[in-house]
């Protein structure tokens, strides 16, 4: 076998050649050597551009001169047309001017043809070479993206950590608003607020583990508490002529989701209608049990409008990515409903009349039952006059948590750091708990823990971890009561963590 290495397989060789009877003998050299090869001839441009545009093509022998066509030419054309095709000349003469100038320009290599004994080795050569490179630059191109995919999931677990402690005054202030009015617009103002500060925290969550890779957090949603909060949302911005109307049919429904993911999707979904609908009209937010075709159940939410309705080339393209009619539009809102709703098994199918309206129908598998989330505020635990040592180096969090536990009813003292709040307890004593952000710098949660029990501080401790490293009590081998709270925190949690904890130790320290 003569020509040695990797299998070349079954190759089609372009031959760019006037002279039928060179051809012939190109063609009996290369099967003689074991060359499994089909073979096309062309001699002039037209036709070297129009096989190389359609069919598939190997590698490219070609002639230097030729009536009407030259090789140089018939080497720039394929350059232009496929800058990694192997080309090889295979010639009556070539001078060796002309030579350096055939490599120069691309050629894999350059044949005579009255000694034509290389050429089976040199068409196995350019076209393994060819190959070779194309994976190296596939190689290649997968490791910038592969690059450029951990620099971005860098970018965004920062960001994502940034946002959370921006949106982190949305999660607390609301909650400190209502109890101090009993003005049911504030309460309202408020919800809003909190509800906006939970989404876009969860989304900056939600951003984190996407790109991780990992799935979002899973859990029982009530279709009508899902329906209540993008109630809420779409409140304040419905247009005058647009009216909302939410039905539920049936009770109890509800479905395992992100909670955050499914409003989106809804509010995706109500936001076109609403932009569909500029002469005003009615949007329904409907949900129902709905049996598939194979008898089994599933939830149903179906978004509706009177709007403007789609024709079918908008109704083709419509979760395509960057799809929109719009003049600001992202053409991104469909596409990721898609994603979410695809992401829990379910499905969407749209229906529309163009003038008459749109019908966007969710059809998702029906939670089988478990914990539901729970979001009354109901009535908060109060201190009396306990002593609580918060240390956090963000600012504005510790100002908060300050703010929110003493007007709670707990003595509040504060510190933004280890050394700061080892310097205050040597200074005021000890407290009766600690709540203690696990990001701090310098001197870690657990070496202040461990310096606060050697002071004697006996009480019990609230870490607020961060998500993205949870805190692994083993790890702080503590001696004393320890509990946790993931960032971003909602106040209601810690009043509810602060008055638990302390609770169980006054319990634990009471005489039996
Ligand atoms: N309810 C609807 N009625 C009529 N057309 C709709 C409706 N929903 C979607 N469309 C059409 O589908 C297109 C794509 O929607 P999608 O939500 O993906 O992007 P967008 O709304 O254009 O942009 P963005 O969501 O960023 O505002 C819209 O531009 C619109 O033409
Ligand atoms: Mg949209």
């Amino acid at each position: 076998m003569p020509l040695n290495g990797p299998a070349l397989g079954h190759l089609q060789i372009l031959l760019v050649e006037d002279s039928a009877e060179d051809a012939e003998l190109i063609c009996d050299m290369l099967e003689q050597a074991g060359v499994a090869a089909s073979f096309q001839r062309v001699d002039d441009e037209d036709g070297l551009v129009e096989v190389l545009s359609s069919g598939r093509c190997d590698i490219v022998l070609s002639d230097l001169s030729m009536p009407g066509f030259c090789g140089m030419r018939a080497l720039e054309l394929v350059r232009e047309l496929h800058p990694r095709m192997p080309f090889v000349f295979v010639s009556g003469t070539i001078g060796e001017e002309m030579a350096v100038q055939a490599l120069q320009q691309g050629a894999a290599d350059y044949i005579l043809k009255h000694s034509p004994g290389r050429l089976p080795s040199a068409v196995a050569r350019a076209v393994r070479e060819a190959r070779s490179e194309a994976e190296r630059a596939r190689v290649e191109a997968e490791l910038m993206r592969a690059q450029r995919l951990e620099s971005m999931s860098l970018i965004a677990a920062g960001l994502s950590h940034d946002l959370r402690n921006i949106l982190q005054p949305l999660l607390i202030v609301p909650d400190l608003l209502k109890t101090r009015s009993d003005d049911p617009r504030i309460h309202q103002l408020a919800d809003v607020i909190s509800e906006c500060g939970l989404r876009g925290s969860e989304m900056a969550e939600s951003m984190l583990s996407f790109v991780r890779g990992s799935r979002r957090s899973s859990e029982r949603i009530e279709v009508e508490r899902l329906f209540n909060a993008v109630d809420l949302l779409l409140r304040g911005s419905l247009p005058s002529k647009v009216e909302l109307h939410t039905e539920l049919k049936g009770s109890g429904l509800a479905l395992d989701g992100n909670f955050t993911e499914l409003q989106q999707v809804l509010l995706n979904l109500a936001l076109n209608a609403i932009q569909a609908m500029p002469e005003g009209g009615r949007l329904q937010l409907l949900a129902e049990p709905v049996t598939d075709v194979d008898g089994c159940a599933q939830l149903c939410i179906r978004v509706i409008d009177t709007g403007i309705g789609m024709p079918s080339d908008v109704m083709e393209r419509l979760f395509s990515p960057f799809f929109t009619t719009k003049a600001t539009g992202t053409g991104l809102g469909l596409m990721s409903c898609k994603r979410i709703i695809e992401g829990l098994q379910g499905s969407i199918q749209v229906t529309s009349q163009v003038g008459e309206g749109s019908q966007f129908d969710l059809l998702l598998p029906i939670s089988g039952g478990g914990a539901v989330r729970s979001e009354s505020i109901g009535d908060l635990p109060v201190g009396n006059g306990q002593a609580v040592l918060v240390v956090d180096n963000i600012a504005t969090r510790l100002s908060l948590l300050g703010n929110a536990l003493s007007s709670q009813g707990y003595r509040l003292s504060m510190a933004s750091d280890g050394a700061g709040a080892l310097h205050h307890v040597q200074q005021h004593g000890l407290p009766e708990a600690v709540v203690i952000d696990t990001a701090l710098p310098l001197m870690p949660a657990s070496q202040l823990l461990r310096e606060l029990r050697a002071l004697g501080f006996s009480g019990p401790a609230l870490l607020l971890e961060d998500p993205a490293q949870p805190v692994d009590p083993a790890a702080l081998a503590d001696s004393g009561p320890l509990h946790c709270l993931r960032k971003p925190l909602e106040m209601q949690h810690v009043f509810r963590a602060v008055d638990a904890m302390l609770a169980e130790a006054a319990n634990a320290s009471a005489p039996a």
